[in-house]
């Protein structure tokens, strides 16, 4: 085996993975079955068949290339689904830190490569302080999502390397693409756009929902809108992300842009747009949550949400605008049911608000008499029960399969 991979990889023979978590793991176990000899580590046990090593020490002794895709967290608060606190705070780097220090602690001549979410500026003010003419160091974040990890890591737009000396690196994504679809510039640049690719989705989706809820207040119909804006491919790149709907939502978008608007202030950019990005995001939620609200009233009927997750079909809540609606509800002290896929055998006459866009929603017989708030637009007409498609006013609601 070992004699293959030599021929197949001439120039990387072993590949270190610390941090097999959410990202690490499926990651290090796709680059072992491309053919690398990939020695894995993480702290906490892991269940993989990849072989691990004891410490990050033996990795790095057994490993010409290192990744290390250990958790840079944000605290609970600023995730996305809760609503925006006053204050701001930076990424926890303590566990990047901690594992970069065993790196160059091991003593040996090593490229890492760091994936872990960085703010501009980490790299310059807390690691290369630690580093020794060892390390090579170079940051390749992932513009990865939640849920479809391997397909986005074997199908990138683009790779992205930042560090002086990105050779062996390159060369290993040659390998994995079969052709250089590497971008290399500095580090603190590549920190930068790590982030504000999800500044810029982020800007997409908020700017899509704005679309609909201007739509549905002047009476416009937001799918035509959408499909007029989309042909505009030259100019407006791609349509993707501004589909009207609800909120973005995952481990990056939202707490990106909020970590982006704690360094705006901090480093006092002309005017805080990632704080307008995530105020606004909050602001249609909140306009949401006052639409479910005052159909509860009028209809004098319970509220339930249906859907947590923030993307369809998966169970992932991190960052969830679904979870941030809800939150809402409860800081304004109105009662209501929350269901995902454990909905009750009878469903009650309701006012119900779908917050994610699971397709089996699509099949739910809801009682007669009810109200739903959809702002995908998705539902079939029902007799018997109102739907309020979020950005269609009632003519185009009604002309609606
Ligand atoms: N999950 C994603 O899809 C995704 C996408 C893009 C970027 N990222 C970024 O990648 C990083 C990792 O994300 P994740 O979702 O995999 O986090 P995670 O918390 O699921 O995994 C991190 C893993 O690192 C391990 N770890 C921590 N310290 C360690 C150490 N000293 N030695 C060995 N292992 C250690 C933890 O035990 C954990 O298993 C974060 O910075 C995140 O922002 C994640």
């Amino acid at each position: 085996m070992a004699k293959k991979l030599s021929i197949m990889h001439p120039k990387i023979k072993k590949i270190g993975f610390i941090g097999l978590g959410k990202l690490g793991l499926p990651i290090a176990e796709t680059i072992a079955k491309k053919g690398f000899n990939v020695l894995g580590y993480d702290i906490k046990e892991t269940e993989t068949s990849l072989p691990q090593a004891n410490s990050i020490k033996s990795l790095v002794k057994n490993s010409e290339l290192v990744f290390c895709a250990v958790q840079t967290p944000h605290n609970p608060l600023y995730e996305g689904d809760k609503p925006l606190p006053k204050t701001r705070v930076d990424f926890d780097y303590s566990f990047l830190i901690k594992a970069v220090k065993e790196v160059v602690a091991a003593n040996k001549k090593v490229t890492l490569v760091v994936i872990s979410t960085c703010l501009p500026g980490t790299y310059k003010r807390d690691i290369e302080p630690l580093l020794t003419n060892k390390i090579n160091y170079l940051y390749n974040p992932f513009f990865i999502a939640m849920g479809t990890e391997i397909k986005d890591f074997l199908n990138p737009e683009f790779v992205l390397i930042g560090g002086k000396h990105p050779e062996i690196l390159k060369d290993f994504y040659i390998k994995i693409h079969g052709s250089d679809k590497t971008f290399t510039t500095d580090v603190t640049t590549a920190e930068g756009i790590k982030v504000f690719y999800n500044t810029f989705i982020t800007t997409k989706t908020v700017l899509g929902n704005m679309y609909g809820e201007y739509a549905h207040k002047i009476g416009m119909n937001v799918d035509d809108i959408y499909e007029a804006l989309s042909r505009a491919t030259d100019r407006i790149i791609s349509p993707k992300y501004l589909r009207s709907g609800m909120s973005d939502g995952g481990g990056c978008h939202p707490r990106d842009n909020i970590a982006l608007s704690f360094l705006a202030d901090k480093i006092g950019l002309s005017f805080n747009f990632f704080d307008a990005l995530m105020t606004a995001r909050e602001k249609h939620n909140e306009w949401l949550a006052s639409l479910f609200i005052e159909k509860i009233k009028t209809a004098k009927l319970p509220g339930i949400i249906l859907g947590k997750s923030f993307k369809p079909e998966t169970d992932l809540q991190t960052g969830s605008a679904a979870i941030l609606l809800a939150n809402i509800l409860r800081k304004k002290r109105v009662a209501f049911e929350h269901y995902e896929f454990d909905l009750p055998q009878q469903l009650p006459v309701a006012v119900y608000f779908i917050a994610t866009q699971h397709g089996i929603y699509r099949y739910i017989n809801f009682p007669y008499g009810s109200v739903i708030i959809d702002p995908f637009r998705y539902l079939h007409e029902q007799s018997g029960v109102r739907i309020i498609r979020i950005g269609l006013n009632e003519e185009n609601c009604g002309n609606k399969k």
